[in-house]
């Protein structure tokens, strides 16, 4: 497992005390808002994870020269990234979680990790933000629909957070679970949709702890916009976006391969592992090539989609000796 630092453990009757999840909470107004920027740390050294005295957060800004965690290609416009998502819960149209998502409610929140792990518990998200020093990465996505964006995000690895409940030998998957709230979600009460709720997603362990599995807090230097799954999402990018869920409250280590909404949903169309993978078609259309958002009809911007979304050299070594076809 890699990891960057180590923090104590938590133990599974830690509950922060009132008086300091207040006071955190007044921190955590100067980065509610939208408008706050998280402020990039000068120097790896400068990072603090959060600030005391109510600062904005800091994190260490993306740089050239490390492996898959920073692109130099174009990036997609923070409004473009934002006006253009999938988030069903919101609704089934590109603009519906634009639209519709600002009415969840990200505060407070928590997120409960449970299962094959020593130390079960929950983390308030002052206490994720207080705890993990954040970074930024520059990734692409690439939708299974063959649109793809260059995004800024800022958050820290997975498996910093997954090291600190201490998984037990048995843990051998990663289960997480979206929000489900019907009152604040017009797409869960539709009848069309084909998802069942909460929107579940899963990875095999190595794949959880590998140093490009990212936890997203922010994006572009800011917040992260509810319709991109705040407070916090999980980030993939060598597979399908749809592996990326959003909007996370439970985070669960266990023994067998977990449901995935879409395998539930469509299982002839999505497997479990959705690694990007040009040589194998969706059943109703070619994965060769992706649309790099924002295109136009003068500019479609339309590339060949890569093996492992460009990051093979990371992680083609997950996957030695499997089928990638039959494991798609
Ligand atoms: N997470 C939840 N909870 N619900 C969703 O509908 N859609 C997925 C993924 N995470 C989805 C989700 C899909 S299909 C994609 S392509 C990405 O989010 C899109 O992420 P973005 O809108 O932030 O670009």
């Amino acid at each position: 497992m890699s990891v960057r630092f180590r923090v104590p453990p938590i133990s599974s009757s830690e509950i922060t005390p009132e008086s300091v999840y207040l006071r955190r909470r007044e921190i955590m107004k100067a980065f509610a808002a939208l408008s706050v920027p998280l402020v990039a740390g000068v120097s790896p050294a400068a990072q603090a994870g959060i600030s005391t005295g109510g600062k904005p957060l800091e994190y260490v800004p993306a740089s050239q020269g490390t492996q898959g965690f920073y692109t130099d290609e174009r990036l997609t416009p923070r409004e473009d990234a934002a006006s253009y998502n999938n988030f069903f819960e919101f609704g089934t149209g590109k603009s519906d979680p634009a639209n519709y998502a600002g009415a969840m409610s990200t505060d407070p929140w928590t997120v409960e990790v449970d299962g094959e792990v020593d130390r079960p518990g929950k983390l308030h998200l002052e206490d994720i933000l207080g705890r993990y020093p954040l970074e930024e990465r520059i990734y692409r996505l690439r939708c299974v629909e063959r649109w793809s964006m260059v995004i800024p995000w800022v958050g820290f690895p997975l498996a910093s957070l997954l090291q600190d409940f201490q998984p037990t030998s048995r843990a051998k998957f990663v289960a997480f679970e979206t929000l489900y709230r019907r009152s604040e979600m017009p797409g869960t009460r539709s009848f069309t949709s084909t998802l069942e709720w909460p929107y579940v997603e899963g990875l095999r362990i190595d794949e959880a702890t590998h140093p490009l599995a990212f936890l997203a807090v922010g994006n572009y230097g800011k917040t992260l916009p509810n319709q991109h799954g705040a407070p916090i999402r999980l980030v993939v990018p060598w597979k399908y976006g749809y592996k990326s869920i959003k909007s996370i409250v439970r985070i669960s280590l266990v023994e067998k391969q977990p449901p995935t909404a879409w395998n539930k949903s469509q299982p002839r169309e999505y497997g479990f592992y959705s690694n990007v993978n040009p040589q194998v078609d969706h059943p109703r259309w070619s994965q060769q090539y992706e649309r790099r958002l924002p295109g136009s009809l003068f500019e479609p911007r339309e590339i060949p989609t890569l093996m492992f979304n460009g990051y093979e050299e990371q992680v083609a070594s997950l996957y030695t000796g499997m089928d990638l076809r039959k494991y798609h």
